[in-house]
């Protein structure tokens, strides 16, 4: 059986990014460089992976660098040129008109809101959504494997990990069926349990293939966890009506929306560049010798 492709991919980016303070004052935090790539550029990059060709960002006020960063940069562009500069370093910032849109959520009333938000651009089709402060890192990408997965499976499919007991009440959590390999069956979600009454160690990720009918579940959607609409809690209302996976990813997670995991981000992937893994790596040994 062919499944509908997965064309259209939402990027929730209107959160304020107070725990970056002061640095999120002025610059969105999804504007953060991983050495020298912000980290909504990786998020693209992955979706763009995976086929997919449309990018709806749900902005906010102040998020305007995202909107120039995915823009022609007409003034930069002539005098790189000009000075005979490399331009494919800007290659994979450029989104035309009929590959990304922009839509406003007006009001913080959480992740569930936030995707509704873009319901009308999505419109009548299977989507995906990226979370970008969780950096996924690995080839293929988490989101070309949760496609591979939805390839078989259809439904919805959300991206799981292991984490320690003690840390997923800050997470939605996933009470798990069968698994077959990388694939777990979903037989019930609940958003930000206490570590007590979660019903497994495995946490969403951040990465999400959603069938249309999540946009109607979340228009009747009340509040649930810290007082937001909850997209957790909206997903939990299709478990049985559709197919709903797990994939557990192969490979890296980051977790940027803490510091000390964009800090491990940054180290990682500058140990991996070979531009500058030997000088790294000879300046982290000699900093941990001190
Ligand atoms: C959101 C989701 C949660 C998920 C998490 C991953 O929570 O609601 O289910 O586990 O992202 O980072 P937030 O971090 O916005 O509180």
């Amino acid at each position: 059986m062919t499944h509908k492709p997965i064309r259209k991919a939402v990027f929730p980016v209107a959160g304020l990014g107070t725990r970056f303070l002061p640095a999120t004052k002025a610059i969105p935090k999804e504007m953060l460089p991983i050495v020298d790539r912000p980290l909504i550029q990786y998020a693209v990059d992955e979706a763009r992976e995976a086929g997919i060709e449309q990018m709806i960002f749900v902005t906010g006020r102040g998020k305007g660098a995202i909107e120039d960063h995915f823009d022609i940069a007409f003034e930069l562009e002539r005098t790189m040129a000009e000075r005979g500069k490399d331009l494919s370093v800007l290659e994979p910032t450029r989104l035309g008109p009929g590959n990304c849109a922009y839509v406003r959520q007006q009001e913080p009333m959480g992740l569930g809101h936030a995707i509704w938000c873009a319901r009308d651009i999505v419109g009548d089709e299977p989507f995906a959504i990226f979370l970008p402060d969780e950096f996924m890192h690995g080839s293929p990408g988490c989101m070309a494997q949760m496609v591979a997965a939805y390839n078989q499976t259809g439904g919805n499919l959300i991206s799981v990990l292991e984490m320690p007991r003690d840390k997923v009440s800050s997470y939605g959590v996933i009470d798990p069926g069968a698994r077959h390999g990388a694939l777990t069956e979903v037989r019930g979600l609940v958003e930000k349990p206490a570590a007590k009454d979660a019903p497994s160690n495995l946490i969403i990720s951040g990465r999400y293939i959603l069938q249309p009918e999540v946009m109607r579940t979340l228009e009747n959607q009340g509040k649930g966890a810290g007082g937001e609409i909850q997209l957790t809690d909206a997903m939990a209302k299709m478990i049985g009506q559709q197919p709903f996976h797990a994939v557990t990813f192969d490979g890296k997670r980051y977790d940027c929306g803490s510091k000390v995991g964009y800090i491990e981000a940054n180290l990682a992937i500058a140990l991996e560049r070979g531009d500058m893994a030997d000088e790294v790596r000879a300046i982290a040994k000699a900093l941990i010798a001190q």
